[in-house]
């Protein structure tokens, strides 16, 4: 299986073989545009187009080498077809259909979201459908929080979603505030550790519900640091604060456990009200160590399991998507050449 995935920033390419019941990864290669969007401040999607355009070729001729195979003996072609930048999920999906027109293999347009869900499942022993086990799922990424109760392949049902902004924009969003880099997860991480969680008191927003609001604790942010720093209020201006240390520190672990604790709290719920013995998580923001740990921590409390991809899997990649194709290929599932990208395409279809 060959897949492709342009949703966004990333153009990747990976290369997975599966037999019965197992899959190996031959190759995956990820090219991140990240200094190209930089200096706007956000992507810009011709940018991103343009360079999904340069990116993938490339990609693909190192992935075939590396995996010591031919596009030729490929059977079957994949690539992600939404939600994201219609312009750039168009490189990835043509890509693919030429591949599987040219060659005359089958073609597989594969959900973002799918990808992200079932990314905990990669490199398992044995990966059949029937291995997908029921599980209460938290996708947190830059674009996407989502509480999602998988009972199988193909069987999933949306229990939460965020109201407002997703858990990697907020992150971003502060870290722009306190003029970190982007994205700002990693950098908000970094400044974290050893700093007082405490100190600062942040809301936890919704706490109740099983949907997610975190544009609150982002505003409380912009409004904590002009108090912080007497006579500079840049809130009008959007220039960065420079914090010293220790308070940069304190504010980024306090923002990071208000953020943790939202997380870690409506999952658990949702196990508990929807009887499941397992959680898993996947996104960028998964990478984020204490909101692995505190999760693993909360779940083996209440006796439930706890699984995570590796962090190279959270964030955007094509192995995820290579993955679900491989499992809906081996469930019987194919897809037109003619199936449009969808920029909008839902995880669940909204009936
Ligand atoms: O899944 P992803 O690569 O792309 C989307 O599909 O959105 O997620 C990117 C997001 C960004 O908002 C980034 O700040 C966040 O994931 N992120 C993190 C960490 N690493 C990446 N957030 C918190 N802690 C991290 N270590
Ligand atoms: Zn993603």
């Amino acid at each position: 299986m060959l897949a492709l995935e342009t949703s966004c920033d990333e153009t990747a390419v990976a290369i997975l073989r599966g037999d019965r019941s197992g899959h190996e990864l031959l190759a995956s290669e990820v090219a991140s545009q990240v200094g190209a969007h930089e200096k706007y401040g956000g992507i810009v999607p011709e940018i991103a187009s343009r360079n999904h355009l340069i990116s993938a070729p490339r990609l693909l001729d190192r992935g075939v080498s590396k995996a010591k195979t031919r596009l030729s003996e490929i059977d079957a072609f994949a690539a992600t077809s939404g939600p994201g930048l219609a312009s750039s999920l168009m490189i990835g999906a043509s890509i693919a259909k030429g591949l599987a027109i040219g060659f005359g293999k089958r073609y597989l347009a594969i959900n973002h979201l799918e990808g992200h869900l079932l990314s905990p499942f990669f490199g398992v022993e044995k990966d059949d459908s029937s291995d997908i086990k029921p599980n209460v799922s938290l996708i947190v990424s830059g674009g996407h929080t989502m509480l999602v109760v998988v009972r199988g392949l193909t069987n999933y049902q949306l229990i939460g979603h965020t109201v407002d902004d997703a858990a990697g924009e907020a992150f971003d969003k502060v870290a722009k505030m306190l003029g970190l880099g982007y994205p700002g997860g990693p950098d908000i991480e970094k400044y974290a550790r050893g700093g007082d969680p405490t100190r600062f008191e942040f809301p936890r927003s919704m706490l109740a519900s099983e949907n997610f609001s975190f544009s609150g604790l982002k505003t409380a942010v912009r409004y904590l640091l002009p108090k912080i720093m007497p006579g500079e209020d840049r809130r009008l201006t959007q220039a960065p604060y420079n914090l010293d240390e220790p308070t940069l520190r304190d504010l980024c672990a306090s923002f990071q456990q208000a953020i943790i604790d939202v997380l870690v709290t409506k999952t658990i719920a949702a196990a508990q009200k929807y009887r499941l013995h397992l959680v898993t998580m996947s996104g960028g923001v998964s990478c984020n160590e204490e909101l692995r740990r505190q999760m693993r921590d909360a779940s083996s409390r209440k006796g439930i399991e706890f699984k995570s991809a590796e962090p190279w899997l959270c964030t955007d990649n094509a192995a995820m998507i290579a993955l679900v194709a491989l499992l809906r290929l081996r469930a019987g599932f194919e897809s037109q050449v003619t199936e449009e990208i969808d920029p909008n395409l839902a995880l669940v279809s909204q009936l």
